[in-house]
């Protein structure tokens, strides 16, 4: 993946420089898809990587097939759980912005972050909010700098263990008692779709249980966790969690 002109590459804690920045410059700190594999990670980053790339090739068909997806339920118990405060909100694997979107018209101030450069296109296109391009697993945020993470469906694409680094990573980055929201596939195993321009993207599935330990051990607690029917695909599980 080249690096799009469009991008001003930066690298460590830039959340300030963020907040400041016009909406639609997007960071791309080191280490991100094209850094290759980084330590501590234990991603095949082969499979990661062509499910990025499948993102960046089909970024437009994905997003206006998930545009309309119905996750009003969802967005108003997290509103319900974001602790009062002035930290932004960060959405952890933003895609196209969809999400970002409402939650600015519900008055957060958002952060969006993905590592794919395709999806950040269109979401600078479709929201204020600021966006980074960056790894999940890696954030280059500070410590406790945001008051809610809103996570959906964006560890789908992670084996357990780079999973979990990311949580602990979103961990990091709240306030004690900031909100987390989690949303992956339900399911046993892993497998392979394709995508309709030729690509194919890997998903990890997750049982309700996996994903509760994860977040526990992570150092959350729990607030609420179910299997659900999603709007457009499949079962999935949604976790809502305080950073204890
Ligand atoms: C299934 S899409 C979900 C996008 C959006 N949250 C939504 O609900 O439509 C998965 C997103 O997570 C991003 N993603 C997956 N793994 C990531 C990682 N390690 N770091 C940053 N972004 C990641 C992908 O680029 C993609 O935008």
């Amino acid at each position: 993946m080249g690096r799009s002109p469009w991008l001003n590459a930066v690298s460590g804690k830039l959340l300030s420089r963020l907040l400041a920045r016009p909406a639609e410059t997007v960071y791309l700190p080191e280490g991100s898809a094209e850094g290759g594999r980084r330590p501590g990670l234990t991603l095949d980053d082969s499979a990661f990587l062509e499910t990025i790339r499948s993102y960046d090739v089909s970024a437009q068909e994905y997003a206006d097939r998930f545009a309309d997806a119905d996750l009003r339920a969802l967005y108003q118990r997290f509103l319900t759980l974001v602790p009062p405060g002035d930290e932004p909100v960060l959405d952890a694997g933003c895609g196209s912005g969809r999400d970002c979107e409402l939650f600015i018209l519900s008055g957060l101030r958002m952060i969006g972050a993905d590592i794919s450069a395709g999806l950040l296109k269109l979401a600078a296109q479709r929201t204020n909010a600021k966006l980074a391009q960056c790894d999940l697993r890696l954030l280059p945020f500070e410590e406790q700098c945001f008051r809610a993470v809103w996570s959906c469906a964006s560890l789908v694409h992670l084996g357990h263990q780079d999973a979990e680094n990311a949580v602990r990573e979103f961990c990091r980055v709240l306030i004690p008692g900031g909100t987390l929201f989690l949303a992956v596939r339900h399911g046993a195993g892993q497998e392979w779709r394709s995508d309709s321009k030729g690509g194919r993207r890997w998903f990890q599935l997750y049982e309700r249980r996996t994903l509760e330990e994860m977040v526990t051990l992570s150092g959350f607690g729990i607030v609420e966790s179910e299997v659900a029917e999603g709007s457009v695909v499949g079962q999935w599980v949604n976790i809502f969690a305080k950073k204890a």
